[in-house]
């Protein structure tokens, strides 16, 4: 988009955020909004979701815990073949969990995108990653974007749920909406809906489920916010209502960016404290007991996740079009890709201490999933440092309860299969790198038979010191 177009674009906005402001919440609704209203209050309306990924399933279930049937659109059909047959594909989410969504009749999942003209909302939940050079790529959301636009009709509400920079929903989407066939028939505000409301999922984390967390909602106008709500206090225990679209997804950005920033810090604070002998885990543990103007953010061996290692550079490249930048996010950014080369520099050194040298020696990789008990290696920093180490001549092997099987992914390609955790493993080992603390390893066998535990995450605290036998270097 050329600058002269964004420029035109936010001032279009701005006038449209006065109204929206000024008459929230009670705002004019046409019969369409009017009928939808209805439905959505009675909760007689059909949601399609469209992406049945780690966002999309988990509020599929908060949707149908709030008594509304619901499509599940996904252009996999194995996904769509492990549903109607009740096969689990993302772990942390369980079995039973697969087994009740493919016993449930008000549940349809497809892969044909026609079935969604029966919803009433539809809720897009697909990948907003970045593309080579940083840049974000919206692909996804443009193209599911386009296909609602085949399907859509008077009496919808579409939302966007993805992650992505101000503007997205107005600027990129509802053009596409506009300017479809159906869609010039139809106006927006009047005949169908456009919000945005970021998922917030936490990832293996117990008992935090969809329903739970807090939602924000903000429509393209008010009759949009209106119907955005209606549709999410229904199925979250708290929905928050902003503005504006825009509003919804810049603080979305803020609340990832805030996290890639705090991370940095103590990542950086650690690479300094570790010099002087100083453990940051002893220093954040006592900063904590601060009761006020202090929250504790963990180091770790680099970012990883669909979130915050991609998100904040949504905003970066936004900031340029508007002729500014980003210091704080491209330093974060820089501490925490620093992050895998230094538990290298960590693993070298100690290896060193016990007279051996990186290359040649065996050293075993603990977890490899982005966060602990997961199976999600999207991004995660395990894979650049066993590249890092087979580049210096170790010889490198894993072990994760999660992921039996290296994961393909988007810039690695690792060949390797999960080592069983037995005493005979670790005692053949130089070095075991702890890269992601899973709950389902045994610790105190990690302690007593490894020889030396590079422990990136703090993992080992749990274990008694007098248990451990093995060398321990924090990294
Ligand atoms: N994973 C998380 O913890 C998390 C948390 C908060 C926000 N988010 C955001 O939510 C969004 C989705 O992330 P995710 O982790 O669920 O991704 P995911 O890869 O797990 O799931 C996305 C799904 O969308 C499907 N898909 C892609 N293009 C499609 C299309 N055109 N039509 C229909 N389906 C399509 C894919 O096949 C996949 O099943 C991203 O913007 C992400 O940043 C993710």
């Amino acid at each position: 988009m050329s600058p002269a177009t964004a420029t035109r674009n936010s001032k279009k906005r701005s006038s449209t955020r006065t109204t929206s402001r000024a008459s929230a919440p009670a705002a004019r609704m046409s019969p369409a909004a009017s009928a939808l209203m209805k439905k959505l209050v009675n909760r007689t309306a059909t949601i399609g979701v469209v992406g049945l990924g780690y966002v999309g399933l988990p509020l599929i279930r908060a949707i149908r815990d709030g008594g509304f049937p619901v499509i599940g659109y996904d252009i996999d059909q194995r996904k769509i073949d492990d549903l109607e047959a009740g096969r689990a594909y993302i772990q942390h989410l369980g079995p039973r969990f697969f087994k009740d969504l493919s016993k449930d009749r008000k549940f349809r999942p497809t892969a044909n995108p026609r079935l969604l003209e029966e919803a009433d909302a539809i809720l897009l939940c697909v990948p907003t990653p970045l593309g080579k050079h940083r840049e974000p790529d919206l692909s996804f959301v443009l193209n599911s974007t386009r296909m609602v636009s085949e399907v859509l009709r008077e009496g919808q509400l579409i939302v966007l749920e993805s992650t992505t920079y101000p503007g997205t929903t107005r600027d990129e989407m509802l053009p596409i909406l506009e300017h479809s066939p159906r869609g010039r028939q139809l106006e927006h505000g009047n005949d169908y809906f456009l919000a945005f409301s970021p998922e917030r999922e936490d990832p293996g984390s117990i008992g935090r489920t969809a329903a739970v967390i807090p939602k924000l909602v903000g429509g393209l106008d008010p009759v949009a916010t209106d119907l955005a709500m209606a549709l999410y206090s229904r199925v979250v225990k708290t929905a928050h209502r902003v503005t504006s679209a825009e509003v919804a997804e810049s603080a979305k950005l803020l609340e990832n960016i805030f996290r890639a920033v705090n991370i940095a810090l103590v990542n950086e604070m650690k690479t300094v404290l570790a010099e002087m002998n100083i453990d940051v885990w002893e220093v954040i543990a006592a900063a904590s007991t601060k009761p006020f103007g202090f929250m504790p953010f963990y180091p770790g061996p680099g970012l990883g996740g669909h979130c915050i290692p991609l998100d904040p550079f949504y905003l970066s490249w936004k900031a340029r079009e508007v002729g500014r930048t980003t210091r704080f996010i491209e330093l974060a950014g820089e501490v925490n890709s620093a992050m895998p080369h230094y538990v290298i520099e960590r693993v070298q050194h100690a290896l060193n201490d016990d007279g051996k040298s990186l290359s040649g020696s065996k050293v075993l990789v603990m977890g490899i999933a982005y966060k602990k008990n997961i199976d999600d290696s999207r991004e995660s920093p395990a894979a650049e440092i066993i590249e890092l180490l087979r580049d210096r001549g170790a010889v490198v092997s894993y072990h994760d309860p999660h992921l039996p099987h290296f994961p393909s992914m988007r810039k690695h390609r690792i060949d390797l299969k999960s080592k069983p955790l037995n005493a005979g493993t670790l005692r053949s080992q130089d070095c075991v790198l702890i890269v992601t603390d899973h709950d389902a390893v045994d610790y105190d066998l990690v302690g007593s038979a490894s020889k030396l535990v590079v422990d990136t995450r703090n993992a080992m605290e749990r274990v008694p010191p007098k248990r451990v036998k093995a060398r321990l270097v924090k990294a």
